[in-house]
């Protein structure tokens, strides 16, 4: 098959001095024709068919990673495959989802290559839209549950999600129900969305925009083993409190607990021997392959809360708008093409 020479790609433009506080705006994505990236020997050729956005990107740090220039935005890919170093258990036509290492190059375009090691086949039944919602979704709720502290969620605990009708929140719930069984307990608490996620295997379910003191109700349930946090911050320091002496704190919110000591009743917690833990997820083709595997059970669901048609400039940067006002209960993906 040719391959074109040139392809569609949106590029972010944005400020070098980018913060949480104080992000880039979504005028700095711009479109633009870029060359087609050349594979190297171990790298596969993916023609992308959707990308999912990360909404957060524009408020990275560019000094937290290495990236090229210019830079194109969004790890999250579904495609198929184009071309694939001679071993590579990967061959053209095969449709594969990965999360592109956040040190290379991203897929808010047409094409990207990467290494075999990242790259997961797409179970037979999902469709490109909602592959792409899944890598970095599920691959944060996995490493954060089942692989880190060398999986701090076990059979018969009782968990507390917050965060829990986002993209990432859903699959914590569902992968929690998994990890605890029927014995154990999954406490949510989400905003907009909140009343699918009994479906998605949340026993109590609390939405902050109507219970603002919702810790209150989750405490009625009792306290937890684990708290895993998707925001960080304020709700981090609520949350405190709520876990058993011993227990574990998990947050991927942002901008990060740099030093837990600065958290608010974070001392406490720590005498009564609470474990906190914030982490970076990984990018890894292996673990999308348990994750596939746990989707084609039906243990978990894809959550796509809106699509964008088309990789043009005004519409990724309305969804990446709305991607950011919140409210969508899922990933915002990218229809490529
Ligand atoms: N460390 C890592 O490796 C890593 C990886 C992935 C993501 N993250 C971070 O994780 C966070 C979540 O990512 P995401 O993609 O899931 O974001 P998202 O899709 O925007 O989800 C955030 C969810 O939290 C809900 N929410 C907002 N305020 C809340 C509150 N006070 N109490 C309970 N729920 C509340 C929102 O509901 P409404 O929309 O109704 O407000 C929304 O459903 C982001 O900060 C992201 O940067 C970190």
């Amino acid at each position: 098959m040719t391959t074109p020479k040139a392809m569609k790609a949106i590029l972010f433009t944005g400020s070098p001095t980018a913060t949480y506080t104080s992000p880039a705006t979504v005028a700095s994505l711009i479109l633009a024709s870029q060359p087609l990236p050349v594979p190297t020997a171990t790298q596969h050729l993916i023609r992308i068919h959707a990308t999912s956005i990360t909404p957060y990107e524009l408020s990275w740090p560019t000094s937290a990673f290495p990236h090229p220039e210019p830079r194109i935005p969004c790890h999250d890919i579904a495609g198929t495959i184009i071309s694939s170093p001679p071993n590579s258990p990967f061959k053209p036509g095969d449709r594969v989802f990965t999360l592109l290492p956040f040190t290379g190059q991203g897929g808010m375009a047409e094409y990207a290559a990467v290494e075999e090691e990242f790259i997961a086949k797409i179970p037979e039944g999902m469709g490109w839209v909602e592959a792409a919602s899944v890598p970095r979704a599920s691959l944060t709720s996995w490493q954060a549950l089942s692989v880190r502290g060398g999986g701090y969620v076990k059979r018969g605990m009782r968990v507390l999600v917050t965060g829990a009708t986002g993209a990432v929140g859903r699959m914590g719930v569902q992968i929690a129900r998994e990890l605890v069984g029927n014995e154990g307990k999954v406490i949510s608490v989400g905003g907009v969305g909140s009343g699918g996620l009994q479906d998605l295997g949340a026993d109590v379910v609390v939405n902050y925009r109507e219970e603002r003191n919702w810790e209150e109700v989750v405490r009625k349930e009792g306290m937890v083993n684990v708290v895993y946090d998707c925001l960080g911050g304020e709700t981090l320091e609520r949350c405190l409190p709520l876990v058993i002496d011993g227990g574990v704190v998990i947050t991927i919110g942002s901008p990060p607990p740099g030093d837990w000591e600065t958290l608010k009743g974070w001392e406490e917690a720590k005498q009564r021997g609470v474990k906190g833990d914030f982490f970076i997820l990984e990018e890894s083709g292996k673990q999308l392959r348990d994750i596939a595997g746990l989707w084609q059970s039906g243990k978990i669901k894809t959550s796509v809360g809106l699509i964008v048609d088309g990789l043009t400039e005004e519409d990724v940067r309305d969804g990446w708008t709305r991607g950011l006002k919140g409210g969508l209960a899922g990933s915002v993906v990218v229809n490529v093409a």
